[in-house]
């Protein structure tokens, strides 16, 4: 490939060191639709002539259509896809092919193929979020009635409708679209033009390739464009942070699945079996999603890495920005589909999750609150609380087993009314500002998403 400078092969070991075909390969279509636009570029600057132009453009067409079919044969020696695809190009048209690569670097062109691969990445993450919400919509809105306790410190804290838990996933999968979404509208500025460091003496219509390729603009500062790599890091950050989401639901349904909650049994299609215990029926899909965060966070931080302390401006070591970036996207793609198609197939286990919302402890704050409602200072009432769940404890009963006159012994605010606490669906009802889990609210934000959906 060089054949200027350089008098020497370059050494077999370098050569399987320094290559990038065997990933970036995947570039193949962004790698094309730049070069159709930059050959129009070099045309409208009187650099090619309109048949060349054509001829490239042939060319290109008919490579991709090998690549697609499996039948073009990437070479090693051509190091990336970048020189692949010129080489072939070359080999086929002649010197019109020989043109392509005028005002042009494969600075410019990788940074370019990357913000145009990740932009369609962007939005195929956007659809899998998507549809992640929908079928948590869709399950709590399935078991809209159930109740089960909610956790803090994996105590059992207060009763929540398991609607309103999922739905808390589906705000935090809203607010990972909207940084993904964010991510892409920073990334999809058009590098290409800026050559290896300082553009070039012949000077192309940037705005031109921009609006071809779709960009909203186009960079403005040659040496920041060739060795920026700040999109990926924000889209890999936002992909560990769903990482990182999926991983916390993943622990519920683990935890949910498990004979000691009883809350869930999954599918057997989304579920695996022991090699040695029988009886086993193991949730695989939710361990592997959890355990894939280590990845993609690890992901973000290999790039971080990789470019802290790079020297102004474009450093060979920044070919290692896409094994990262490809293994995140790949990973949560996959993660986001399989958890969707999972939770389809979750069965709520009602009698379970209702005999564990039963224990009346859950409903110790409410017994609070009505202390609270006849006059009591909260600080206060806390303590007449605690006071009576400690007789509980010796007694080894419930709350609403206790007697008035043990109530009353402990406080006279204690009232004959203290028992209605224990209803659980006037509890519930009661948690009717906006943000707490009353039915009316549970419903009125499955309405919400689902028309927020389009589900
Ligand atoms: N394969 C290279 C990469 O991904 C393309 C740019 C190479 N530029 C260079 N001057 N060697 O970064």
């Amino acid at each position: 490939m060089w054949k200027g400078r350089f008098h020497e092969q370059t050494a077999d070991l370098l050569r399987s060191f320094s290559e990038s075909i065997s990933f970036d390969w995947r570039l193949w279509r962004h790698d094309i639709a730049g070069s159709l636009a930059h050959s129009a570029a070099l045309e409208k600057a009187g650099l090619i002539s309109k048949d060349e132009r054509a001829q490239i453009a042939a060319g290109l067409e008919q490579i991709g259509a090998e690549i697609e079919a499996g039948k073009f044969e990437w070479k090693v020696e051509l190091e990336d896809i970048h020189m692949n695809i010129e080489a072939e190009l070359t080999k086929r048209i002649g010197p019109a092919g020989a043109k392509l690569h005028t005002a042009r670097s494969r600075n410019d062109q990788v940074a370019t193929d990357i913000r145009l691969f990740l932009r369609d990445e962007c939005v195929a993450i956007g659809a899998g979020l998507r549809e992640m919400q929908r079928a948590l919509v869709a399950l709590a809105e399935r078991e809209k009635d159930v109740l089960i306790p909610g956790y803090t410190h994996l105590q059992r804290a207060q009763p929540v409708y398991l609607g309103h838990h999922l739905l808390a996933y589906v705000e935090m999968f809203d607010r990972d679209r909207q940084r993904v979404a964010d991510a892409r509208r920073r990334m999809n500025v058009l590098p290409l033009g800026s050559g290896a460091i300082a553009g070039s003496t012949i000077v192309l219509d940037r705005e031109m390739v921009a609006k071809m390729l779709g960009f909203d603009s186009i960079t403005q500062n040659s040496m920041d464009a060739v060795s920026d790599r700040d999109f990926a890091v924000e889209l890999l950050a936002a992909l560990a942070l769903v990482a990182v989401h999926l991983s916390r639901l993943s622990e519920d349904v683990i935890l949910w699945a498990s004979g000691e909650f009883g809350f869930v049994s999954l599918s057997d299609a989304y579920t695996t079996g022991s090699s040695l215990m029988p009886q086993k029926k193991n949730p695989d899909v939710a361990e592997l999603a959890r355990g894939k965060t280590g990845r993609v966070v690890g992901n973000l931080v290999s790039l971080l890495t990789t470019l802290k302390g790079l020297p102004m401006t474009y450093n060979r070591d920044m070919q290692e920005d896409k094994e990262p970036v490809f293994d995140s996207v790949d990973t949560i793609k996959a993660s986001l589909a399989v958890f969707a198609g999972m939770l389809g197939g979750v069965k709520v286990n009602a009698a379970a999750c209702a005999a564990a919302v039963a224990d009346p402890m859950l409903l110790a704050t409410d017994l609070a609150d009505y202390l609270v409602n006849r006059g009591v200072p909260f600080r206060h009432a806390h303590e007449l609380v605690g006071k009576a769940v400690a007789l509980c404890t010796q007694r080894g009963c419930g709350l609403p087993q206790l007697s008035l006159a043990d109530y009353q012994a402990i406080s006279p605010e204690y009232r004959a009314d203290l028992f209605d606490c224990f209803d659980l669906k006037k509890a519930m009802a009661a948690r009717k500002g906006t943000g707490a889990p009353s039915p009316g609210n549970v419903a009125a934000q499955i309405v919400r998403w689902r028309e927020a959906l389009g589900a």
